[in-house]
């Protein structure tokens, strides 16, 4: 693996699978395989989740970690041939070849502003950095895409499966704050490829982009969606086609635990507690959501061994 910054870098996603549940079993396995290599992390945004998994993965693979928070910090131009007149003091050049000098592999987290879809689409910091930078790049969550999420979030449903051929369905829920796309694309495009039988419910005018929905069941009738599910990921994302839009905050597509029936609960965290999901789905033994987050090490994990392996080659 060259780059992580999308689900199509996995060559083989069942052994890849594998191969995370296998260091989730003995995580020190591979101690020395990043041994005098460093990983640098870039938060454009915040996290818990992703900056720690991360970073411990990292270390349990012998790496060296360096974190840098530019959230707000760091005014970065991107364009060619600009006058840096005004407010960018760096140009992305410059910062993705110094930051390779330090960095074997750099990862990155990048949300979108969610008011340009097409500046968000085109990804300007991460392909920057995979334009610019002399080493491999991970996404730690960019304007379309979280795809160490949705590693965990396979991880997660082949570990605790009970059938050949579970049913997932993803369903929207409300949220007061204009949501990103990001883990949304990513479990549908993950869940396309496992063996699953999966299905998208949400409002009307909260569709995807079709280009990542493709032939995805799509069902605006939540209750009927939910029928014989397995795994319910609950999640919300703002409007793609009135893009960055709140168009609704139905409190009706709240998750509780008489609509969850006997399937197992997902979220990718953090939640807002009795607006997403009630407080009895949460503390129930239905919850998955913590194992989700405890999978995000071994998804990072294993990302990272394949990385230094190529590099190692
Ligand atoms: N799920 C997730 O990415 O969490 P953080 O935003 O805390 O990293």
């Amino acid at each position: 693996m060259l780059h992580y910054t999308s689900i199509s870098d996995i060559s083989n996603l069942s052994t890849l699978i594998k191969e995370a549940i296998a260091l989730k079993r003995n995580p020190f396995q591979f101690e020395t395989l990043g041994k005098h290599k460093t990983l640098v992390m870039l938060f454009f945004n915040a996290s818990l989740r992703t900056r720690l998994s991360t970073a411990k993965a990292a270390e349990q693979l012998g790496m060296h970690t360096m974190i840098l928070n530019v959230e707000n910090t760091w005014n970065l131009e991107f364009e060619d041939g600009t006058v840096m007149n005004l407010n960018a003091s760096e140009h992305i050049k410059e910062a993705a070849q110094v930051i390779s000098q330090y960095a074997d592999v750099i990862a990155i987290r990048a949300f979108p502003d969610l008011k340009d879809k097409a500046k968000d689409e085109s990804e300007i910091i991460i392909n920057g950095f995979k334009k610019y930078a002399s080493v491999p790049v991970i996404s730690m969550e960019s304007s379309t895409a979280h795809p160490l999420q949705a590693l965990a979030d396979a991880i997660t449903i082949t570990e605790l499966s009970e059938k050949q051929r579970p049913k997932v369905v993803l369903s929207w829920a409300p949220h007061p704050k204009a949501l990103p796309h990001a883990v949304a694309n990513s479990f549908v495009t993950m869940m396309q490829q496992l063996e699953v039988d999966f299905e998208i419910t949400h409002p009307e005018g909260y569709e995807l982009n079709p280009e990542i929905t493709k032939s995805t069941r799509i069902n605006n009738n939540q209750n009927e969606a939910l029928k014989h599910a397995d795994f319910v990921y609950v999640k919300n994302w703002s409007s793609y086609s009135d893009y960055g839009k709140i168009l609704n905050e139905d409190p009706n597509w709240i998750m509780t635990k008489n609509k969850l029936g006997h399937a197992k609960f997902m979220h990718c965290l953090p939640v807002r507690r009795n607006v997403v999901v009630e407080d009895a789905v949460l503390d129930s033994e239905q919850s998955v959501a913590i194992e989700q987050a405890n999978n995000r090490t071994y998804a990072a994990q294993v990302v990272l061994k394949k990385i230094l392996e190529n590099l190692n080659e």
